[in-house]
């Protein structure tokens, strides 16, 4: 059956007017800036749905990698932000305060996990992150960071340096970036580790404790662990639940800091307002970004305990962090979602992928695994279920397939990830989820014959 309102793609991708202005493009910018890029040009978007300048229509699921939590620009928003921007232009607020400005940390603190009363502002995510582990050194006076293999935290030097979703992200200057040392991410489906008799009743955590702590680095030099709690581009990964304690604890064993990255996360991406939420889980810094903009204007912010941020000397963000117009438009978000249903929408769309996926298992032996928490949903590719052996033409083929059928997805570097706004209608994503199979199904026709 078709859905009343279907996307539609009626050209070859690129049509040919966006072929000529990414061609243009290809022509003036930066070359690394064409790896990602759409073979499309976009001439308006509303809600989830995107039209490209040569008329064909595409369904948004990726989301702006999950800034836009309530699809594109929704008036309100952009009002309260126009508003503001229209009223006190740009300050510096580092220099002069506006009057969103407490009413936004006061606003982020009534629903923060408790223990959190403190708020810097920050850019983006990726500033956020980056005076995150400036916090978590500066206030333990220790240098290193456990971060994880697979997660992703921006691209500038600490940042960049921090994550660890694909080798090439760092490319260049891994070797200058001291201070961080990774384990694998608590991956269900790929972890190399098994809990061992006696241990901490998580595999991670015990390889964490019995090698990493014993040959490589002295507990007393770590600063604290940063963690996305569901890795995002890395592929909607959620830790097993015994893994959540058994950190905690190893943090308290040794006085180490748990900061949360929830910049992709946060704001009801996981089906509650914070990821750490979901799992009871009380961190002493989260970095935020991305929706916190309601995707109309970049934010972003780090909140923490009195003891994380127990101190003045610091100097953090930058000129743009929470200038007016964006502290408008984070002020709104929040009030969406205290007073709209979404979190219920996320629920439900949730509910649904988690009847939908298995089955595309079921049909599609090149999926080896399939992934949904909240509005985060991950088809990883496989040539073989017994070895795992990861498939990412196959990946590449089903993202091209699905896009010449009308849905922009994300193929990321270990899956296929698909993120919709979090006020999707649920017929809307399940029919995107039926295009994807049909996706899936070409592809593995195409690449058998
Ligand atoms: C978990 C996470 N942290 C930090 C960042 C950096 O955020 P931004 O690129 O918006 O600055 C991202 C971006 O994708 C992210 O997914």
């Amino acid at each position: 059956m078709t859905h009343a309102a279907d996307p539609q793609v009626s050209t070859e991708l690129p049509g040919p007017r966006s072929r000529a202005l990414l061609g243009r493009l290809e022509r003036t910018m930066y070359p690394g800036l064409r790896h990602g890029l759409a073979p499309f040009v976009m001439a308006r978007k509303h809600d989830h749905v995107v039209e490209d300048i040569d008329g064909n229509v595409f369904w948004d699921f990726v989301s702006a990698s999950a800034s836009v939590p309530f699809g594109a620009a929704p008036r309100s928003i952009t009002d309260a932000a126009v508003d503001a921007m229209r009223r006190y232009g740009l300050e510096d607020t580092h220099g002069i305060a506006n009057e969103l400005v407490a009413p936004l940390a006061e606003a982020l603190l009534q629903v923060a996990p408790a223990g959190l009363t403190r708020v810097d502002i920050a850019l983006n995510g990726t500033e956020a992150v980056e005076t995150a582990v400036r916090f978590m050194r500066r206030s333990t006076g220790r240098p290193i960071v456990i971060g994880f293999m697979g997660a992703y935290h921006g691209e500038a030097g600490t940042a960049g340096a921090a994550g660890a979703e694909a080798a090439e992200l760092s490319s260049g200057y891994r070797a200058l970036m001291p201070g961080f040392v990774h384990v694998p991410y608590p991956n269900p489906y790929r972890t190399p580790f098994r809990p061992r008799p006696g241990g901490t009743g998580d595999g991670t955590i015990d390889y964490l404790r019995d090698h990493v702590l014993f040959h490589e680095i002295d507990p007393r030099e770590v600063a604290g662990v940063l963690i996305e709690p569901v890795l995002g581009s890395g592929g909607c990964v959620a830790p097993p639940d015994p893994f959540w304690p058994a950190l905690v604890d190893l943090c308290g064993a040794h006085g180490w800091l748990l900061c949360a990255d929830e910049v992709k996360t946060g704001f009801g991406r996981s089906g509650t307002l914070f990821a750490v939420d979901r799992w009871d889980i009380r961190p002493d810094l989260i970095a935020l970004g991305k929706a916190m903009g309601g995707g109309v204007l970049p934010i972003g912010a780090v909140l923490g305990t009195e003891g994380a941020m127990a101190f003045d000397d610091l100097s953090t963000g930058s000129t743009w962090s929470w200038f007016p117009g964006a502290c408008a438009a984070a002020l709104e978000t929040l009030r969406w979602l205290r007073e709209e249903p979404v979190l219920e929408n996320v629920r439900a769309l949730e509910a649904m992928a988690l009847e939908e996926l298995p089955g595309m298992m079921k049909r599609h032996p090149s999926v080896g695994d399939v992934r949904a928490v909240g509005c985060f949903w991950a088809i990883e590719f496989v040539r073989d279920r017994e070895t795992k052996e990861r498939d990412l033409p196959m990946q590449e083929r089903v993202a091209r397939e699905a896009l010449a059928r009308g849905i922009i997805g994300d193929s990321s570097t270990t899956s296929y990830n698909l993120q919709p706004s979090l006020v999707t209608p649920i017929d809307v994503a399940r029919r995107a989820l039926t295009i994807v199979g049909e996706a899936i199904g070409a592809s593995e026709e195409a690449m058998r014959a």
